[in-house]
């Protein structure tokens, strides 16, 4: 791979993993840089932190799309290319069984968004895509634009949860919440389904009987921020290879 990886950063809050990935890149820890931060969310604070690191940023507001699709959902126009049916076969973020109007409206509302995502990335060309507590679903739609070799996946996540438990939006809620005694955090590639990607890596955290969700999610965080670096690091190495057979899909990490 490359000496200095270009990383785009889409975020939707606080940015704490996205300062650790901006302070990796400063202090060479990270062979690369970051190009852009892109949110969903007009009023991250991550965004400040772009800004204060002179990054491009940009904001694709969701909230005002998701609105606006909902009041004229026929004024709203379809990305050209896309391609319902193709979409549809390939998405696992719904339940099956999930009613063919909502299905619709999710698979459309996302290609609007994603579609003017794309948009906002195009003068900023990168080689990983970085979601740094983003929080939207991805839908094949913007994945397959991105990732133009299936071999070689671009897109990268950190889930507070040790996967495959705990997906979606509370990893460290659900892991405390649960009664476990060990929680943590997870990177991986992002694929069609909800944090179901290959995983890169994991870190795991004690749950002592004196912590409360806050003081658990704080150590969660810290090796959040270890962690994340440290596999954008691998991955601007040249070291992350997918393996695939039936059975298994495991990330390769060359010595
Ligand atoms: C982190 O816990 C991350 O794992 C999850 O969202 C949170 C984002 O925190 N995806 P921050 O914005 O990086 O501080």
């Amino acid at each position: 791979m490359k000496a200095n990886l270009r990383i785009g950063a889409l975020i939707s809050g606080g940015g704490t993993n996205l300062q650790a990935v901006i302070d990796g890149c400063e202090n060479h820890a990270i062979s690369g840089q970051i190009v852009f931060v892109g949110s969903d969310n007009p009023d991250a604070k991550g965004l400040e932190r772009a800004r204060r690191h002179a990054i491009p940023s940009f904001v694709v507001d969701y909230g005002a799309i998701l609105h606006r699709y909902r009041q004229e959902p026929l004024a709203q126009p379809l990305p050209s290319d896309f391609d319902f049916d193709d979409i549809q076969a390939k998405c696992r973020l719904l339940p099956a069984g999930t009613d063919a109007d909502r299905r619709r409206r999710f698979l459309e509302t996302r290609a609007i968004a994603e579609a003017a995502l794309i948009e906002a990335m195009r003068p900023y060309p990168f080689d990983l895509l970085i979601l740094a507590g983003f929080m939207r679903n991805l839908t094949p739609y913007f994945i397959d634009r991105v990732n133009q070799d299936a071999a070689r996946p671009r897109i990268m996540n950190i889930h507070p949860a040790l996967l495959p438990s705990f997906p979606g939006v509370d990893g460290y809620g659900d892991t405390y919440h649960y009664g476990c005694k060990v929680g943590g955090c997870t990177v991986h590639f992002v694929d069609y389904g909800e944090d179901s990607g290959p995983i890169i890596g994991q870190r795991a955290v004690a749950i002592a009987p004196g912590d409360s969700l806050e003081t658990f999610k704080q150590k969660g965080l810290a090796e959040e921020w270890k962690l994340y670096p440290h596999c954008i690091e691998l991955y601007a190495q040249g070291k992350l290879k997918v393996v695939a057979s039936a059975k298994r899909r495991v990330v390769a990490i060359a010595p």
